[in-house]
């Protein structure tokens, strides 16, 4: 099956009892065992649920990996992961990663004793000064939240099984149309599905997915225990808007590219930092390694903080909101919203100006939102 077929098919059977091509939700907390000691592969649905199983088996199929575990959040299915780990491990973590992620890292998971160090994964000998005798994992993003710098994967595999690390890989920018990281050596591949998974702005969700199988027993384990699971409804919405996942991915990168030509071309605009441009600094790898460059950017104004707070503020089209990758144009200020919790000084030292804005772009008409962006940089 090719993947294109793969993404409107695969695991979604019809209905048994009715044939209904659109599968039922199984909205329900607990099943009726026939007797004591025997159920029919379920209990009770914080540990299984046939409709969150669908969606499992269904995005381990496109990102071409054996087994997919569901989350409540892109953030549970990162700190399930980070469950492999015990007291006094080390985690080295590229310095860019979503600002949620970092939080989560430093105000949290440091309090279990955890180390983390921050490194520019883009150069794997930053990755190889850090290592330590105590390092277990790898945890990659690419590209990037918000800087879209793109890290080599196959030279992070290499580091990762010379030296016995687990290696994670945060792949919401990409989705599985545009890479699949298991394919270069991750053990493990984290999705906010949240974002373009589902793609309509409709649900908070987040997935595991890996072809080790005592990765998965344990995710699965985590998973019943904790109870961080999405509902069935969820996980159905979640299917539905999956489904056009490769027409939307397609459209978001061709919009993607005109808007980010159209900015860098700008006399208002600095800097545009998008995988697809061959000013990117790491343009070759992402060509060699994704199918696509995806629907995110960030650019920072010749005017700075001011002009990037006037611009976001005058744009119509583009609606000012926190998350990325539905259908719709959203701009975001990553300083003041999604990155608000990471320390004034750590933001300028990974390179998150006060002024950089970033931008998801949607499936619009690509004139509307250059005309929108024209529109607002005139006022700047
Ligand atoms: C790259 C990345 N990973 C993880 C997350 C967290 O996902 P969620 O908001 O679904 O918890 C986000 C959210 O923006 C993200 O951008």
């Amino acid at each position: 099956m090719k993947f294109d077929t793969r993404v409107v098919r695969a695991e979604i059977e019809p209905d048994p009892t009715t044939g209904s091509v659109v599968p039922p939700i199984y909205q329900t907390a607990t099943y009726v065992l026939p007797e004591v000691g025997r159920d029919k592969g379920y209990d009770y649905t914080r540990s299984a649920n046939p409709t969150r199983q669908m969606l499992e088996q269904y995005l381990a199929v496109i990102e071409g990996g054996k087994y997919g575990v569901c989350f409540s959040s892109g953030m549970s299915a990162v700190d399930s992961c980070l469950k492999l780990l015990s007291s006094g491990d080390h985690i080295i973590c590229s310095d860019d990663v979503y600002g949620g992620v970092s939080r989560h890292f430093n105000q949290i998971l440091t309090r279990y004793n955890l180390h983390f160090s921050y490194v520019d994964t883009t150069d794997p000998e930053n990755v190889k000064a850090a290592l330590k005798p105590e390092t277990k994992m790898l945890w990659i993003e690419s590209p990037t939240n918000p800087l879209m710098k793109v890290t080599d994967l196959e030279a992070m595999a290499e580091i990762a099984k010379e030296n016995g690390l687990y290696y994670g890989m945060d792949s919401t920018f990409a989705t599985p149309v545009f890479l699949r990281p298991l394919e270069f050596g991750a053990d493990m591949v984290v999705h906010s599905t949240t974002k373009y998974l589902s793609g309509h702005n409709q649900l908070i969700g987040g997935a595991v997915i890996t072809n080790r199988e005592d990765i998965f027993e344990e995710m699965k384990f985590v998973q019943k225990t904790i109870g961080a699971v999405p509902s069935p409804f969820d996980c159905w919405l979640t299917m539905l808007g999956a489904k056009t996942l490769h027409l939307r991915m397609s459209r978001h990168s061709d919009n993607a590219q005109i808007v980010a030509e159209f900015l860098e071309s700008h006399p208002k605009v600095a800097k545009v930092a998008y995988p697809g441009l061959p000013s990117h600094p790491q343009h070759e790898i992402a060509k060699r390694q994704m199918d696509g460059f995806s629907g995110m950017m960030c650019f920072e104004l010749e005017g700075g903080i001011p002009a990037g707070k006037l611009l976001m503020n005058s744009v119509e089209l583009c609606a000012l909101a926190e998350s990325l990758g539905a259908v719709e144009t959203m701009i975001t200020h990553p300083a003041s919203m999604t990155h608000a919790d990471v320390p004034e000084e750590e933001r300028h030292a990974r390179g998150l100006t006060d002024g950089l804005v970033r931008l998801s772009v949607g499936i619009e008409d690509p004139e509307d939102i250059v005309d929108d962006l024209k529109m607002a940089l005139e006022k700047v």
